[in-house]
């Protein structure tokens, strides 16, 4: 057993140098430096830092609250409210509004499995939407797609890019439908001059690594309405410490429920708040690289770049060249690829993917984590079930399968857009190019 010097020193804190040096140890610095700030640390460690998002005692930086004001701010919304992933931000909102067993939701064929996936999670049933040239929700397959089932959309802006929200907003309000927006791939970007996110009832941000900003593990759910941010509290909170009075009554019908456990830490927020810092000048060096790319992409060519809902409010990490043929974007893929660009093919029948809905086995094989199958098999669905296939969204398909995407970073410097640009051009060599351009909403 240490002694009690050892004992205080070791546990006096609950968290404390060492602690902090191992997070410090996350950055590599040399074992020299480590020495340094540790001596540092210790000459001036006061207090152990409060890392639970609740129950802040006075005095202590409350780092969440901190990163969900600042993000709200930046949305342009009243809430935020920080969660642990945008998986989680999803099932919070679908579960604030209201999203369960005999739904319908709808959500396009491309997007990463779990905007889709999310929605059987919460015992409701997907029905997937093809996309149109934007890449995004195509506005007229999504009012197809409605039925008396209908709860909810999901609007994912993909790769940077914004869907067409005004249509999409449109048709929700003439359905009465909830708007959900996975903004996961397009943290600052907008449509027509407004915050993505903050158009919908809910909007859900991730910060995983590899999205635009990143705290390791992280989202942010975005909201207007009080009540569906109550709800949203509840969820990612149902030990309730969000509540002003935790074991209070229920202060209005459908405030309790049993939810999960998403909160975010204060180590995660307070990285978080440093990335937000730091949002707008990402935005604009992403635009300016993907700018430069476009200039000196010669207009003549097997392609053209995909049109955009809204070029000027892309997030800039994409540009997409769309191909005759899936057999020529696969020759383009391979050459690029072959010449050092950070690019690949958006679908192909031999690249599993879990972005492109031909491989999300999940959705096809109806996959439950119970035998009984729910929700696939749920007495309240009265529905007709999606026949869900491989070739469900053939025009999905075609378009993804004809596309090569060129991934822009922000750090690219001049040089590097010149040698991306001269590495399109070498690859091409069609008659007429097609330059970016709007779409009408
Ligand atoms: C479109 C989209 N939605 C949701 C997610 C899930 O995000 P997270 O990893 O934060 O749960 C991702 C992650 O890749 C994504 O790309």
């Amino acid at each position: 057993m240490p002694d009690d010097r050892l004992k205080r020193k070791l546990f006096g804190q609950k968290v404390g140098v060492e602690e902090l040096m191992e997070i410090i140890s996350l950055w590599n610095l040399r074992p020299a430096a480590m020495k340094r700030l540790e001596k540092i640390i210790r000459k001036d460690f006061r207090k152990t830092p409060h890392l639970f998002r609740y129950y802040v005692p006075a005095g202590f930086p409350d780092k969440v609250r901190e990163f969900e004001e600042l993000f709200a701010k930046k949305a342009g919304v009243p809430f935020a409210l920080a969660v642990n992933s945008c998986t989680s931000a999803l099932l919070a909102s679908l579960a604030a509004c209201g999203v369960g067993p005999g739904d319908e939701v709808i959500v396009p064929a491309y997007t990463f499995f779990i905007s889709a996936s999310i929605i059987v999670t919460a015992r409701a049933i997907p029905v997937l939407a093809e996309i149109d040239e934007t890449l995004t929700l195509d506005p007229v397959d999504l009012e197809k797609k409605i039925t008396r089932r209908t709860k909810a959309i999901i609007a994912v802006h993909m790769i940077g890019r914004p869907c067409r929200m005004d249509a999409i907003m449109r048709i929700a309000k003439k359905h009465k439908l909830k708007v959900i927006e996975d903004t996961a791939q397009a943290c600052g970007g907008s449509y027509k001059g407004k915050f993505l996110g903050s158009f919908g009832d809910c909007g859900c941000f991730s910060f995983d690594p590899f999205k635009i900003l990143t705290c390791g593990e992280g989202g942010v759910i975005t909201l207007k309405d009080e009540w569906l941010y109550t709800r949203c509290q509840s969820y990612q909170d149902s030990s309730a410490c969000w509540r002003p009075d935790r074991y209070a009554k229920e202060r209005k019908p459908g405030e309790i429920f049993c939810g999960e456990n998403y909160r975010q830490s204060q180590v995660h927020a307070a990285i978080g708040i440093a990335q937000l810092r730091k949002l707008d000048m990402i935005i604009r060096s992403l635009r300016e690289n993907r700018d430069r790319i476009i200039a000196g992409i010669r207009k003549s060519g097997k392609f053209r770049i995909v049109p955009s809902a809204d070029p000027k409010g892309e997030a800039g990490t994409s540009i997409v060249l769309m191909f005759n043929n899936a057999k020529e974007a696969e020759k383009a893929g391979s050459a690029l690829a072959g010449a050092g660009i950070s690019s690949g093919r958006l679908y192909s029948p031999r690249l599993r993917d879990w972005h492109t809905y031909p491989y999300w086995e999940h959705i096809i094989g109806k996959k439950t984590i119970t035998k009984e199958g729910c929700p696939f098999t749920c007495s309240f669905y009265k529905g007709k079930l999606p026949r869900y296939s491989a070739d469900m969204c053939p025009r999905t398909s075609d378009i993804l399968g004809r596309s090569v995407a060129i991934w822009v970073s922000p750090a690219f410097g001049a040089q590097d857009c010149r040698q991306i640009a001269e590495a399109i051009n070498t690859v091409e060599s069609c008659p007429k190019g097609i330059p970016s351009g709007n779409v009408k909403s």
